[in-house]
């Protein structure tokens, strides 16, 4: 049987100036998986996610979503087909705190005088925030203060929370847990598995080969903006897997 892709990009480039950050790369995310996007630094990991999730438009190549072609003009275009992301730069609003963050652009309005005037309903956007925060074990003294009063691992915690929240087809995380102690990388482990129960697919950049070969159904390996390889679970070692990253390494 042949199931359709949720999601897959085909052939695409991105320059910046000189940079050739993608060369041609193809990408796959099928249903309700969990697939890892391992490779060196600068192989193109985040820019292929940032073409996928709006951010960057391709200079060529081809994005199918549940088998259309599709253009990923924007974020918010993203965001409409389903698709939330987790950056590796976070890209939080440092002055709002936590909960603002979490419902930034899909604020809860609750009906004012006359059912006219919409206010904030920030005592829900903030339960809704705390639960979030309790399920990832995101420890927060104080859950008003703006973000940049955070920790790095703690804005981490908010830029996931944020994305699962929202996301109903498949949620992106550019090294999500690289900011994590043990016991926060444990459960952001657990919640990507739980994400993917629920049945969204989940894309995992991870410099963290353990961590990778534990929760990834299928692996797919960047090297130099091109796609190297590909590893259903239990099909390579973590000797293979560093391999095809480093080209010593290669797939037939
Ligand atoms: N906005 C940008 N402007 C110019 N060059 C860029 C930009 N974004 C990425 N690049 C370049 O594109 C290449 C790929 O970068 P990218 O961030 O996609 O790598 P990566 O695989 O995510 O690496 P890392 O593991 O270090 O996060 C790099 O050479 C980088 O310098
Ligand atoms: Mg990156």
């Amino acid at each position: 049987m042949v199931t359709q892709p949720l999601l897959e990009a085909r052939g695409i480039v991105k320059s910046f100036g000189r940079v050739h950050a993608l060369r041609g790369a193809d990408f796959t995310v099928n249903r309700a998986e969990v697939v890892a996007l391992i490779g060196d630094n600068g192989a193109g990991k985040s820019t292929l996610v940032k073409t996928l999730s709006g951010v960057h438009a391709p200079d060529a190549g081809e994005i199918l979503f549940e088998g259309a072609p599709v253009t990923v003009a924007s974020p918010e275009a993203a965001r409409e087909l389903g698709i939330e992301t987790v950056y590796q730069d976070l890209a939080l609003a440092p002055d709002l705190e936590s909960s603002a963050n979490l419902f930034l652009g899909r604020e809860v309005l609750r009906p004012g005088l006359l059912g006219r005037l919409g206010f904030l309903d920030n005592v829900a956007m903030r339960d809704r925030t705390e639960a979030a925060f309790g399920d990832l074990g995101v420890g927060v003294q104080d859950v008003q203060a703006p973000v940049a009063t955070f920790s790095g691992g703690q804005r981490q915690g908010v830029a996931v929370a944020r994305a699962v929240t929202w996301a109903s087809k498949v949620v992106f995380m550019d090294e999500p847990t690289a900011a994590l102690g043990v016991v926060q990388t444990r459960r952001v482990l657990d919640l990507i598995m739980r994400v993917r129960d629920r049945g969204l697919s989940v894309v995992l950049i991870s410099h963290n080969m353990p961590e990778v070969m534990e929760v990834a159904d299928r692996v797919e390996v960047l090297r130099l903006g091109q796609r190297v390889a590909t590893f259903k679970r239990g099909e390579g070692t973590m000797e293979d897997l560093v391999g095809a990253m480093t080209g010593a390494l290669v797939q037939s």
